[in-house]
């Protein structure tokens, strides 16, 4: 296959409606929806393990600035991108597989007035069609697990970045025991996840072109110790999973107790490409 498969991506995280159902489920919850801000809509379109503060902490780790253009890939609802508009000033382009989640992200930028700061796209991450356009960053949180090719995953954030542009990513990676233990957020059976040890990781990472400013191991920090609470009705994990996400989140427990997931969040400055190195190459 060329690319991803867009009809199992949209079919394993996709949801209709899921505007109206976010609306809901914070009113249902006590926030009053006609005065939406960041912080009420968090719990919902912040769809990775230490929601909007995991975001927060690698956005400071990245040290991403005002006027900084990013392309958030696998950007989901847009939670994280309009995160990186209001709290550091940055222009965002969302980019993801998933139909709904992009109009759902679509009209949640348009209600909280972000439009001029945050574009919504539908794209592959292994094709990144950005018309020749070029990034200060690229973005990615929690969603590389389901894509088996990461050389060419990391190479092609490569190519939309400017040379010293900056790869900042959190993803739940292979820990030292495994196998992983299903069902997870991702992938009900191992059919669909495609997760590689840390350095495993690094390496490809490296090879595609990169320079490891940061990599620090989160597991502890962004996920904790599970406090054995059920996902609330608001949650983005409920929303979408609906009552799955309680297996999922005992086998999720049990990955991160045993050592079978770590996550990790990382900074990675994208090199100069040498002259010499850019050359096409001739043959004989
Ligand atoms: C757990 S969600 C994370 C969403 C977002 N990054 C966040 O943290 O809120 C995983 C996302 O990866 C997206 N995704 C999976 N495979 C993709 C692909 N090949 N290209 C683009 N997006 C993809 C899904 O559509 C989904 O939105």
């Amino acid at each position: 296959m060329d690319g991803s498969d867009a009809r199992a991506t949209n079919a394993y995280w996709g949801r209709d409606g899921l505007e109206r159902r976010i609306l809901d489920a914070l009113a249902a919850a006590g926030t009053n929806v006609d005065t939406l801000t960041i912080d009420d809509l968090a719990p919902a379109d912040q769809f990775h393990s230490g929601g909007k503060s995991a975001t927060e902490r690698l956005a400071r780790l990245a040290r991403l600035g005002d006027g900084m253009r990013v392309l958030d890939v696998g950007g989901g609802l847009g939670g994280p991108a309009r995160t990186l508009a209001t709290r550091f000033g940055c222009r965002v382009t969302v980019l993801d597989l998933t139909e709904s989640y992009v109009r759902a992200g679509l009209t949640l930028t348009a209600r909280l007035g972000l439009a001029d700061r945050v574009t919504h796209r539908i794209g592959d991450a292994l094709a990144l069609d950005v018309g020749g356009e070029t990034f200060d960053v690229v973005w990615t949180q929690n969603s590389g697990m389901n894509i088996p090719d990461k050389e060419r995953l990391y190479a092609g954030f490569a190519r939309v970045l400017r040379p010293g542009g900056l790869l900042a990513l959190q993803e739940p990676m292979a820990g030292p025991v495994q196998p992983v233990l299903f069902p997870v957020m991702w992938a009900r059976d191992a059919g669909a996840s495609f997760l590689r040890a840390p350095d495993e990781m690094r390496k490809v990472i490296e090879a595609a072109g990169f320079q490891v400013r940061a990599w620090d191991d989160v597991t502890a920090e962004v996920i904790g110790p599970s406090t054995g609470a059920a996902s609330p009705a608001h949650s983005i994990q409920r929303i979408v999973m609906g009552d799955a996400v309680d297996a999922i989140a005992r086998s999720g427990q049990k990955n991160r107790e045993e050592g079978r997931i770590v996550m990790i969040q990382a900074v990675l400055e994208r090199r100069e490409i040498p002259a010499w190195a850019r050359a096409p190459r001739t043959s004989g």
